[in-house]
């Protein structure tokens, strides 16, 4: 089964590169299921309802969400009622929506686990991914082969630890938050895949995904200015991850970086 997770989207300028070249891509190579990262794509703070419903019309499976996943209020309020749209499973149990669910690909099961780093974040954890790793890729695991972890974290060092800690335990292991792509993808000595960081669908001319002008302005002056979209240069960036069918361990990994082509709105 051919899987491709994806980086952050930020903006329109992602919603873009995701609707010009996503039905192209997995069409040419055969993917099965997509993972993107959600939480950038509203403004470029947040996941706003209609931004995800539009988003998974286009083709994804799957949106995390990682420190940002309530910044929209509506989400808050309809996160319950959409099962492709994750939070990080280690929120608190009372906060809405969930963190883990299987998905069905064909006559197959696939997990999808998503887990928040400590390192960096100010919100609010019950439970150290670390610590409650084991459990519950151990039952992801007695119920199918082909378990994908998303981390979202912001340490190279947590998510490599994050990586060797579930190495041959889950299918792949893939890093989001950075909005930098990573060039370590690799497969683990126990057949997981792994990449540290898969990047971002959006503009790669510019910092984070927004004009570098605004951006420069909040640095040299401490005053702070509204980030403005950037449509400069836009790729999609992510993983293509080949599992073997009974075991569900990796058989290949391609990073992809695909210049496409976006209009700038009006
Ligand atoms: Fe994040």
């Amino acid at each position: 089964m051919k899987v491709l997770l994806l980086g952050e989207l930020v903006g329109r300028c992602g919603t873009g590169v995701i609707k010009n070249a996503l039905k192209n891509f997995n069409a040419e190579n055969g993917v099965e299921f997509t993972i993107a990262g959600g939480e950038c794509i509203t403004g470029g703070f947040g996941l706003g309802f209609q931004n995800a419903q539009s988003l998974l019309h286009m083709g994804i499976d799957v949106l995390t969400m990682g420190e940002k996943a309530f910044y929209k209020p509506d989400m808050v309020e309809s996160i319950d009622k959409r099962d492709r749209i994750l939070r990080p499973a280690n929120f608190p149990e009372s906060t809405p929506g969930r963190g883990i669910r299987q998905f069905r690909v064909g006559e197959r099961r696939v997990c999808v686990i998503n887990m928040l780093g400590m390192m960096g974040f100010s919100n609010p954890h019950l439970n150290n991914p670390f610590l409650i790793a084991d459990s519950v890729v151990g039952r992801a695991r007695s119920e199918t082969p082909f378990v994908i972890f998303i981390f979202h974290a912001q340490a190279t060092a947590e998510k490599k630890a994050m990586g060797r800690l579930l190495d041959g335990r889950v299918s792949v292991v893939a890093g989001l938050h950075t909005k930098a792509q990573t060039a370590d993808s690799c497969i683990l000595p126990g057949g997981t895949a792994y990449i540290t960081d898969l990047g971002r669908c959006g503009s790669t001319m510019s910092v984070g995904g927004f004009d570098p002008e605004n951006e420069i302005r909040k640095y040299r002056t401490s005053i702070p200015v509204r980030s403005r979209e950037s449509f400069e240069s836009p790729q999609m960036q992510g993983l293509l991850v080949e599992l073997d069918e009974q075991s569900g361990f990796a058989v290949s990994v391609r990073e992809i970086r695909l210049p496409v082509e976006v209009g700038v709105p009006d």
